[in-house]
């Protein structure tokens, strides 16, 4: 297992910036998996929990933490894989046994899922939108941290993360939505790069007045 760092105390003093090639190299040549390639094997509960605890170094107004996470390991996917398809075919009574299974199946390439939820305050001076935010940058975090601990994964949602049956099912509340679900494990092979925006188009600097 690598070795995961420790977390700075509480009143440590920080570097404000830490140069680091490695780091860039990292960032720059990133990628998500495809959730169907994962293979075994996954973090292990120890792990996740480092990650999870490294992940939530995001930035969050006024420290409000508007989330939490739900982990879904072994047989609990293929558990989370039947509320999907007795949902479907609920919403959807022609459904195919083709399909049912292919939602049986949606958690169980990966070793390991974590559903993010975000669990924003909404009568809180920060605004709802900062919230969530907030949880988008937590799970973005999740893959890098994994990704740099050595773990291939990606992030999904599909509409089982807008279903508010099947989040009731996995015991959010009214105010609690999916963020996303973050497949995490061991990359089968290496994966193509996929055409990136470009700066031109997309950066422009403000000219004043
Ligand atoms: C909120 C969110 C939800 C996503 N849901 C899906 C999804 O359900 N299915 C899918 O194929 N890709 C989904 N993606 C896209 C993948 O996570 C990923 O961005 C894409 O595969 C490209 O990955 P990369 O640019 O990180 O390499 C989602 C991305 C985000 C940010």
């Amino acid at each position: 297992m690598i070795a995961y760092p420790e977390a700075p105390a509480a009143d440590a003093m920080l570097a404000a910036s830490q140069s680091n090639e490695h780091m860039l190299a990292f960032l720059n040549a990133r990628r998500s998996f495809p959730a169907a390639a994962l293979k075994e094997p996954g973090p292990n509960p120890e792990e996740v929990s480092q990650i999870v605890r490294m992940a939530m170094r995001v930035p969050d107004h006024r420290r409000l933490a508007p989330w939490r996470v739900i982990v879904f390991g072994g047989e609990a996917r293929a558990d989370a894989g039947e509320v999907f398809a007795a949902r479907h075919l609920e919403l959807n009574p022609n459904a195919t046994l083709e399909e049912l299974d292919r939602e049986r199946r949606r958690f169980c390439c990966a070793p390991l899922v974590i559903a993010v939820i975000s669990n924003p305050d909404g009568s809180h001076k920060t605004p709802v939108w900062e919230q969530e935010l907030s949880v988008g940058a937590l799970c973005f975090n999740l893959l890098l941290v994994a990704n740099a601990a050595g773990w291939a994964g990606t992030w999904l949602t599909g509409w089982m993360a807008f279903d508010r049956q099947i989040s009731r099912e996995f015991g959010l509340h009214d105010h609690e939505r999916f963020a996303g679900f973050i497949h995490l494990g061991t990359a089968k092979e290496k994966v193509k790069e996929r055409p990136r925006p470009t700066t031109e188009s997309l950066l422009s600097y403000w000219p004043g007045k």
